[in-house]
């Protein structure tokens, strides 16, 4: 009887263990971004600096703006140009329910010669194309 009390006690802890550890490898499976290579370095820090506020650090989109993970933003539906255009000009409302985006204050063609390859770079680095 005393036996199996110790029996079942064990199991338990080491189930406890089971989950607690297998939980910890999912959280870094989330946390972990892919190494931005060199020649993307100054396209992500003007990324990071200008259009993430909105569209989240690594793409995922934030409640003020939609993920550039989406099918929507693949070259093949919104190419470089749209791009572009959309940091100059700005967004009318069109895909979400986010409102417009604002021109992006500051912005250049040459920022976003550095910007538009990092995200296309990001987007497949994720999976979307
Ligand atoms: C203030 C928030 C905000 C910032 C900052 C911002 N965006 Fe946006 N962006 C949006 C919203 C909201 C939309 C979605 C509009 C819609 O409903 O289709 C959008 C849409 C887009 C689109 C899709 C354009 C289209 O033709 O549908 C692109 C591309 C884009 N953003 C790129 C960028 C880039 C690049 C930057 C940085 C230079 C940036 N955004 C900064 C809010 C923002």
């Amino acid at each position: 009887m005393h036996n199996n009390k110790r029996i079942v006690i064990g199991s338990l802890l080491l189930l406890v263990a089971v989950m607690f550890s297998s939980a910890v490898i999912v959280e870094a499976g989330v946390s972990k971004q892919p190494n931005v290579p060199f020649k993307f370095a100054v396209g992500k820090k003007k990324y990071q600096a200008s259009c993430s506020v909105c569209h989240g650090k690594w793409l995922g989109g934030t409640e003020q703006g939609p993920p550039l993970l989406h099918g929507f933003y693949k070259p093949s539906h919104h190419g470089d140009p749209s791009f572009y255009r959309a940091a100059l000009k700005g967004v009318r409302a069109h895909h979400w329910k986010f409102g417009n985006m604002p021109p992006i204050n500051g912005i250049t063609r040459k920022d976003m010669d550095a910007i538009v390859p990092f995200i296309r770079w990001l987007q497949q680095a994720k999976g979307l194309y």
